[in-house]
């Protein structure tokens, strides 16, 4: 197969972790007879310093003829956040990206590997029942995307933000949570907050509707704040967890520290045409920038997922995912999922042992 990839590495790590997820797939690409064309374009801070903007046109352009996002991290240090190249950055790159391209669903998932399970933060008998779950999170609805607006009332500053979703909204990241459970182990638990909020009732509403065309799956609605608390005490009994955006930020940061790094978390956004745009679920972590030891691993598994939910090229992306699933086996480890008697490696040693490996 023949795939145009459009390379966004953006800031702080993600040129270096990029590097690293790019050859690995021109190994898939020799492996398996395909052909991957890598184009660069730039967004974020790295995006500003040329256009002055962090969206510009020319990367929506190059996005636009390609088959696929890969994309990297944006951001900047934390000091530096009021800088004009720093302000809003994430939101006007990530955000602008999510709502030109229609990326409505949104799919993080985390799981422990067995080799890992002394830096997952939870007691041994939590982790001992196994923890593998998928959250898939609306992207382009909600408070997110809601009327904002700041004003003086009656001599008082006050905001708001606007929580509105319609049922086609909601109807279409149901389908999607569904789907998601079927290819794995037919349980989803839907998200919301439906004993105070009306989004939430018709969420629920929806939910139950869409859930009539898969009787096979195994579902329940859960309240949100529940949910928080019963991903610490019991992650094992979630397997896709379904909901709106701004829960979806939320949980999936929560669920994100089991593995024990962000270094660890790919993630995947689609269309309802199937485009998709894939990057680590971490920052820029521009504290460790240009040092060779951040965790190439998260971006390296948003490339396997890419491979598999934008191409469907599935025997290909399980290559990359064992392929990670030995290196860490074989004992090598990045700073951050670093413990005593392991091989501590950088960025490009980790992408080297993940290559042998494919
Ligand atoms: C994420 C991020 C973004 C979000 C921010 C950076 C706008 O936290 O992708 O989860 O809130 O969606
Ligand atoms: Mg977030």
């Amino acid at each position: 197969m023949e795939k145009k990839i459009a390379v966004l590495a953006g800031d702080g790590i993600g040129p270096e972790v990029m590097k690293e997820a790019l050859r690995i797939l021109d190994k898939i690409a020799i492996k398996f007879g395909h052909k991957f064309q890598f184009k660069s374009a730039l967004i974020g801070g790295a995006a500003y310093d040329k256009y002055g903007e962090h969206f510009p046109q020319e990367t929506k352009d190059i996005c636009k003829n390609c088959d696929a996002i890969l994309f990297g991290s944006v951001g900047g240090p934390v000091d530096k956040l009021t800088e004009s190249k720093w302000a809003n950055c994430e939101r006007n790159a990530l955000l602008g990206i999510r709502k030109e391209f229609n990326f409505h669903a949104n799919f993080r998932p985390a799981r422990i590997y067995k080799s890992l399970s002394n830096i997952c933060p939870l007691k041994k008998e939590i982790i001992e029942k196994g923890i593998d779950l998928l959250v898939v999170r609306e992207l382009i609805g909600g408070i997110y995307f809601g009327l904002h607006e700041m004003k003086e009332i009656e001599g008082k500053r006050t905001a708001k933000d606007v929580m509105e979703y319609n049922e086609d909204q909601i109807r279409i990241i149901a389908h999607d949570g569904f789907q998601a459970a079927q290819k794995r182990r037919k349980k989803l638990t839907s998200i919301d907050k439906a004993n105070v909020l009306d989004c939430s009732k018709l969420w629920r509403q929806i939910v139950d509707e869409v859930a009539k065309e898969y009787p096979e799956i195994e579902y329940c609605h859960m309240l949100v704040d529940n949910c928080a608390m019963q991903l610490i005490k019991d992650p094992s009994q979630f397997d896709v967890i379904l909901t709106e955006n701004t829960f979806g930020d939320i949980l999936s940061d929560e669920a994100a520290v089991l593995p024990g790094s962000l270094g660890l978390m790919p993630s995947a956004s689609l269309n309802k045409d199937g485009f998709g745009l894939f990057e680590p679920s971490g920052g820029s972590a521009q504290d460790i920038a240009g040092k060779g030891i951040a965790n190439p691993i998260a971006q390296i598994l948003s490339a396997a997922m890419m491979l598999k939910y934008g191409f469907g090229m599935i025997q290909e992306s399980e290559d990359i995912e064992n392929a990670v699933q030995k290196t860490l086996e074989d004992g090598f480890r990045t700073g951050d999922i670093y413990e005593e008697g392991m091989k501590k490696v950088g960025t490009s040693e980790m992408g080297d042992e993940i290559e042998k490996r494919i």
